[in-house]
């Protein structure tokens, strides 16, 4: 565990997680980071907590007393987000400290007795537009925004230094090793926390977008230029420039409508090699197209690098056989996961070999109609056992048609913007 001072008055504890599934399904190939804060006044709040927290009370206690705060002085907990990564530290926290108020929203409260049998502990709840003095100018003023990433989620905003507590909101993934503060990281080392804060808004917060876009709103009507830093629960801390996550979340929320950018991700699964004598025809034709070509094979590749790739991506092309009368069964749970993620309204081509009937088709035409996903199709092409000349050409002309809509959708939003 890391501790940093944030701004005068609040420390902020960082913990790295890796070799771990987040959400027990996504894969993390650079780790995550977990936040906690401390904001010291008269009194002194803690706010959310982190997992992974190993040894939590030896470490937290240690941290403590170097700051020179004892885990006494800690008068109120805040819980942003009951979500176990952050809320789960409790139990250890409750061994350490038997009197302390816990602050959070109203949905979290049925919440904090089913996770942690906090029954009778005592729990200030806030809302809109409540505030918490802490004394010497740190008063926590609250603000719910619901389903980012679950119904209870709230924020937290030190009115003295201008410091918002998002909890999920304006996260990323990424092991933090050193410097934890956007003022303090090069620019290339931004960036590459910018491909994991895709990662974690597509695997974690996607089917939570319009929420999202929504919470980003209130946030910025509600705290204009009073805001200063952005303190995450997962991720680098924004000082120099808060305005940078910010619109890049807005621009995340706004992919889930598309369209996004000028790229589109292939996927293909293919049991003899018939249905991947196509993919290269395709790969091809969209990069003589110009468009940035993102590549995965299912099953082998990673359901968490596809759905980063496919949530930046205008166009999507899938490329699978049949499979008992159905589409091969890895590209029907990946689709289905995609909707799920509702990933809408992406422009897409599908082809794929078969053998006798077909019928991936009729599996896909299902999975769109039931999660409404918006996604509009060129004329799909599908070959008995391999592709000939003549269907390897019908698939280059229809990856052309692909790539055209993809840069007129593009086209048109800029247009419009
Ligand atoms: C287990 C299995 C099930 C299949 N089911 C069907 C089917 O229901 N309908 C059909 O037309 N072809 C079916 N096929 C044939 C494949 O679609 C065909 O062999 C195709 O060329 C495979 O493409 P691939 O080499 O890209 O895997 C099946 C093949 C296998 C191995
Ligand atoms: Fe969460
Ligand atoms: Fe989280």
């Amino acid at each position: 565990m890391n501790a940093t001072e944030v701004t005068p008055g609040i420390v902020c504890f960082s913990v790295n997680i890796q070799d771990m599934l987040f959400e027990g399904i996504w894969p993390m190939p650079h780790g995550a980071n977990m936040n906690s804060y401390l904001v010291k006044g008269d009194k002194v709040a803690l706010i959310d907590g982190v997992c992974g927290w190993d040894g939590v009370p030896e470490n937290l206690l240690g941290q403590l007393t170097e700051l020179g705060v004892s885990v006494d002085d800690i008068d109120y907990v805040v819980i942003n987000h009951m979500e176990p990564d952050h809320s789960g530290w409790l139990d250890a926290f409750k061994k350490l400290r038997k009197t302390f108020t816990i602050v959070t929203s109203a949905k979290a409260v049925p919440l904090l007795e089913a996770f942690y049998s906090l029954k009778d502990q005592p729990v200030k709840v806030v809302g809109d537009g409540d505030t918490l003095d802490l004394g010497q100018g740190h008063v926590l003023a609250f603000a719910e925004i619901p389903n980012v990433h679950w119904p209870e989620t709230m924020a937290t905003f030190d009115t003295k230094t201008g410091t918002l507590f998002p909890c999920d909101a304006f996260g990323s993934f990424g092991n933090v090793e050193g410097p934890a503060y956007d003022d303090q990281l090069s620019p290339e080392q931004i960036k590459s926390f910018e491909k994991e804060a895709v990662r974690y808004y597509s695997n974690i917060v996607a089917a939570f977008s319009q929420p999202t876009a929504k919470a980003i709103e209130k946030v910025e009507k509600l705290l204009g230029d009073q805001l200063k830093i952005i303190a995450p629960g997962h991720g680098i801390i924004w000082r120099r420039n808060p305005g940078k996550i910010i619109s890049d979340y807005k621009r995340y929320a706004s992919y889930q409508k598309g369209p996004a950018k000028a790229e589109v991700t292939v996927i293909w699964g293919s049991m003899y090699g018939n249905t991947a004598m196509a993919v290269p025809t395709v790969i091809r034709t969209l990069k003589e197209s110009g468009l940035k070509v993102n590549e995965f094979r299912v099953p082998e590749d990673s359901l968490g690098d596809i759905l980063t790739a496919c949530w930046t991506s205008t166009g999507l092309v899938l490329a699978m056989p049949t499979y008992e009368y159905k589409m091969f069964p890895p590209m029907a749970a990946l689709v289905d996961e995609l909707g799920k993620k509702k990933l809408l309204n992406r422009h897409v081509f599908r082809l794929g070999s078969y053998g006798w009937s077909g019928g991936a088709q009729t599996e896909l035409d299902e999975i769109m109609r039931r999660h409404k996903t918006g996604w509009r199709f060129v004329t799909p092409v599908e070959f008995k056992g391999r592709p000939t000349d003549a269907d390897l050409e019908l698939i280059e002309k229809r990856t052309r048609g692909l790539a055209a809509r993809v840069h007129y959708a593009i086209l048109k939003a800029d247009h419009r913007r």
